[in-house]
């Protein structure tokens, strides 16, 4: 049994990620500012678990209160998944993503060093490749995101390779995640979006519960087979394993980059029939133009998660559907 310090732990990704390292019979200590999550989140996870977690308060830019904290709690590992997430509000914003994202890693990093904790499993993304060259993304494609958001998981991915080159006994897993969705099968956790969702699956699920009434589909012109954007969409549990199985494979010193995703593409006429089989009603949407960025289709090469940490993706789009509509219909208003 070990201490994991999970910073971004309340949010949607990181709160599924306690509940499998809880269930796994980890300790668990969560650091995280909540500024783009709920403590209720928290409650619930324990709640899952029927077992407790130890949740601290603060911001992965406070150098010191993260030396204490993994001084304090004996922690062997770091789960980091705090910063920020959307590509529009990093166009918009780009310092305050470069400062959240960039260096509070670089301040969570040398909390650690000082502190001689030298694992840690990073929330990358699949951004990191850009423009694809080829499909599926394999992951020596070139790294060349068209975004500051994914600049700043560039900049992160390039200084835990720096790091570990000075010191190759650390063990650094870099998971480059393609589209989360879903929920944990209690639909007591799950994706809670504050404002208006850019994603997906999440303004699906709103149109479904009544919060918003059609779904845009940004463009039926790609060169798609139905003409709709395609993605690998990923269960959230699927990828909260995967990091379980990161973190095992880091039980010797190393450092690696693999994918999470499924090797499938979906397009969004394909989700949302999912989606509608999923909840019982009809998903009212409107064709629109393309939104600016967005490209045709990607998806995963998924050997290397497989031969480097044995894991692959199991669930398919209709459970992460299922999952994603029991936590939407059980929480209309999110944690609210
Ligand atoms: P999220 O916003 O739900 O979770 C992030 C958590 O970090 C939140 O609880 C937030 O309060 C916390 N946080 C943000 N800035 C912080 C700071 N400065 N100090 C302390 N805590 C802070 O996002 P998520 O979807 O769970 O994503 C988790 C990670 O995975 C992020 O790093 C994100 O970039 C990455 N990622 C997400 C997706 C996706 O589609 N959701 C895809 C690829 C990668
Ligand atoms: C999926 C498809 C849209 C909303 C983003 C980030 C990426 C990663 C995951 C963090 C596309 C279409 C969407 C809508 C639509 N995040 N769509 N109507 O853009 O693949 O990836 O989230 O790392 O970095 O860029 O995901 O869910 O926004 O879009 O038609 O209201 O759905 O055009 O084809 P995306 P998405």
């Amino acid at each position: 049994m070990t201490m994991i310090l999970v910073t971004g732990g309340a949010g949607y990704i990181g709160s599924h990620a306690c509940v499998a390292l809880l269930a796994a019979g980890e300790d668990v200590v969560v650091f995280d500012n909540f500024s783009n999550s709920s403590p209720i989140a928290l409650q619930r996870v324990q709640q899952i678990c029927g077992k407790s977690l130890i949740a601290v308060e603060g911001d992965i830019r406070d150098e010191r209160a993260i030396e204490q904290v993994l001084t304090q709690y004996n922690c062997t590992a770091v789960m980091h998944f705090a910063g920020l997430k959307s590509v529009q509000d990093s166009v918009a914003e780009p310092l305050e993503y470069y400062d959240q994202n960039v260096i509070g890693s670089h301040r969570l990093l040398r909390a650690m060093q000082r502190s001689g904790v030298k694992t840690m499993v990073f929330s990358s993304s699949a951004t990191v490749y850009g423009t694809p060259k080829f499909l599926p993304y394999t992951e020596d494609h070139p790294l060349n995101p068209v975004n500051p958001y994914g600049r700043t998981k560039l900049i992160i991915e390039d200084m835990l390779r720096d790091q570990y080159v000075s010191d190759p006994s650390w063990g650094i897993a870099i998971l480059r995640y393609f589209n989360p969705v879903g929920a944990h099968e209690s639909g007591l956790i799950g994706e809670d979006p504050r404002g208006v969702p850019n994603n997906l699956v999440p303004f699906v699920a709103q149109v479904a519960i009544g919060r918003r009434e059609r779904l845009n589909i940004w463009g039926a012109d790609y060169d798609t087979p139905d003409g709709t954007g395609v993605r690998d969409y990923i269960h959230v549990m699927d990828l909260a394993l995967g990091h379980l199985s990161a973190l095992k494979a880091l039980d010797s010193p190393k450092c690696f980059s693999v994918n999470l995703g499924t090797g499938t593409g979906s397009s969004v006429l394909e989700v949302v029939r999912a989606f509608e089989k999923a909840c019982g009603s009809t998903i009212p949407y409107d064709i629109k133009s393309r939104r600016p960025g967005d490209i045709d289709a990607y998806y995963a090469a998924t050997e290397t998660a497989s031969r480097l940490m044995g894991w692959t993706a199991a669930r398919s789009l209709e459970a992460m559907c299922a999952d994603h509509w029991r936590w939407q219909s059980n929480n209309p208003n999110g944690y609210c």
